[in-house]
């Protein structure tokens, strides 16, 4: 058999750990797989104390001593989008190691100059584990959706902000409450911002678009909303007209460029999407002629993502699978943006508002003067004086219209809280 992978590994955390184990667990396996053994040759973390569950040789608490270390490979497994796994994954590069890497953060925003560094010395730069931890969507959009152009690629890829809208759902309670049980569980963050917020699934979203479109991962050109403002009583509207929602990552392609949006977005309940719950992850992915794929599984873990990063592993030792997005970096085009209302959908809409004469009358004189036009309705609390909600879900609309419609309606005294808006996908 030939000569071993050297493997090194920064960051022995959920992810590291868990590639640590399962390459012992599967050592034999994984050599017959990848035709020649993966040894792991160092390690490293913060806390040489911490106890791990295993043991490594060639421990250091210097991540970037790894990259000067006689390993073939260094793993990434530390974080974030500058700082020290910058620095590690570029010294890597510059010694001619090839790089795994989980890290979303990193390559949404260098991917495209990483990419350089890697092809110019013919090295392997792969993040499978970055995108929807153990679905190997970026192994199929990079080499097995080919034939026809990719149309969109739609995701849930935040496990956390799913778990949260499973459960508002389930419980009925308030996206805080829910945050605050998910911290306990430990399915978000102390500081959840980056997950709730959207940044996360931006992040992910990015990386498809560039394999799926030929575009350099642009965050600049990309929407980005959370969940935060996502009521209970929202998810009830919606589950009445036959909707969920979900947190979306869409990246499409119009007539005037690539379409990039992370929101909450309205999914029809018989929809693949909409029946991704909890912490898990779904893609779809309109493949043109091909037709549409849906991919889903779990999108984070221990083992999930150990199982992405060996997989990568093994596609290193054999010898690699082609340039890092699926076309060589310098044939990654500036994402062309499409123009702010290329894509039409239909809008839900809530409003909370004042029970008094005239509220109904002056909410749609706004909707019309900007050109919305109402396809259905709901009043709900009839308490003359007190605050009601009215949901409406409107005909397909451009965004700017159904925004300058509730800004008008926003200053109103009539209303109570800031009106809600929501697109709804077809799909
Ligand atoms: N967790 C997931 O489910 C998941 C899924 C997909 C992608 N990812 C990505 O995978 C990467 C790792 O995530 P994780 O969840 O495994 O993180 P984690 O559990 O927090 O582990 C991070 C590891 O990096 C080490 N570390 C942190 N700063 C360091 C420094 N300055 N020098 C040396 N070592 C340092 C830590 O050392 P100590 O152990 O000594 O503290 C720890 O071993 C991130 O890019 C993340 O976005 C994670």
């Amino acid at each position: 058999m030939a000569a071993p992978l050297k493997i090194a590994i920064a960051g022995l955390g959920t992810v590291g750990g868990g590639v640590v184990k399962a390459i012992a667990a599967r050592a034999d396996e994984l050599a017959v797989r990848a035709g020649r053994p993966l040894a792991i040759t160092g390690g490293s973390a913060r806390d040489a104390n911490k106890a791990r569950g295993f043991k490594l040789e060639n421990f250091t608490a210097d991540p970037l001593a790894l990259a000067a270390s006689d390993a073939d490979v260094i793993v990434e497994l530390i974080g974030g989008e500058e700082g020290v796994a910058r620095k590690l994954v570029e010294a890597a590069l510059a010694n001619g190691k090839h790089v795994v890497t989980a890290n979303k953060a990193l390559l949404a925003k260098h991917g495209k100059a990483l990419a350089a560094a890697a092809e110019k010395k013919n090295l392997h730069l792969k993040f499978e584990a970055a995108v929807a931890g153990g679905i190997p969507i970026v192994k199929t959009l990079r080499e097995s959706l080919l034939a026809y152009e990719v149309q969109a690629v739609k995701g849930i890829l935040n496990g956390t902000c799913n778990y949260i809208l499973t459960e508002m759902e389930a419980s009925g309670a308030s996206f805080a409450d829910v945050l605050k049980d998910a911290q306990k569980l430990g399915y978000a963050e102390a500081d959840p911002t980056l997950d709730v917020g959207g940044g996360d699934t931006a992040h992910k979203l990015a990386l498809l678009s560039s394999i799926a479109f030929g575009v350099a991962p642009d965050l600049s050109a990309m929407t980005v909303e959370g969940i935060q403002h996502i009521t209970p009583a929202d998810i009830h509207f919606a589950s009445e007209f036959g909707f969920r929602i979900k947190l979306l990552g869409v990246a499409r392609r119009t007539a005037s460029g690539i379409d990039q949006k992370v929101h909450p977005a309205m999914v029809r309940t018989r929809s693949p999407l909409a029946n991704v719950d909890g912490a898990a992850n779904g893609i779809l992915v309109d493949a043109g002629q091909a037709g549409p794929f849906f991919f889903s599984g779990r999108g984070a873990g221990e083992a999930p993502t150990a199982s992405a990063v060996v997989a990568d592993l093994v596609e290193v030792a054999r010898g690699g699978d082609g340039p890092v997005f699926g076309r060589p970096a310098s044939g990654l085009t500036a994402l062309p943006p499409a123009a702010a209302d290329a894509a039409l959908t239909p809008w839900y809409l809530r409003f909370e508002v004042l029970d008094l004469p005239g509220v109904l009358a002056e909410i749609a004189g706004h909707l019309s003067q900007s050109g919305v036009s109402i396809e259905s309705m709901i009043q709900r609390g009839r308490d003359h004086g007190a605050p009601v909600a009215i949901v409406m879900i409107t005909h397909e609309t451009p965004q700017s219209a159904v925004e300058r419609a509730l800004k008008a309606i926003a200053a109103s005294d009539k209303v109570r809280a800031r009106p809600c808006m929501i697109p709804m996908e077809a799909a």
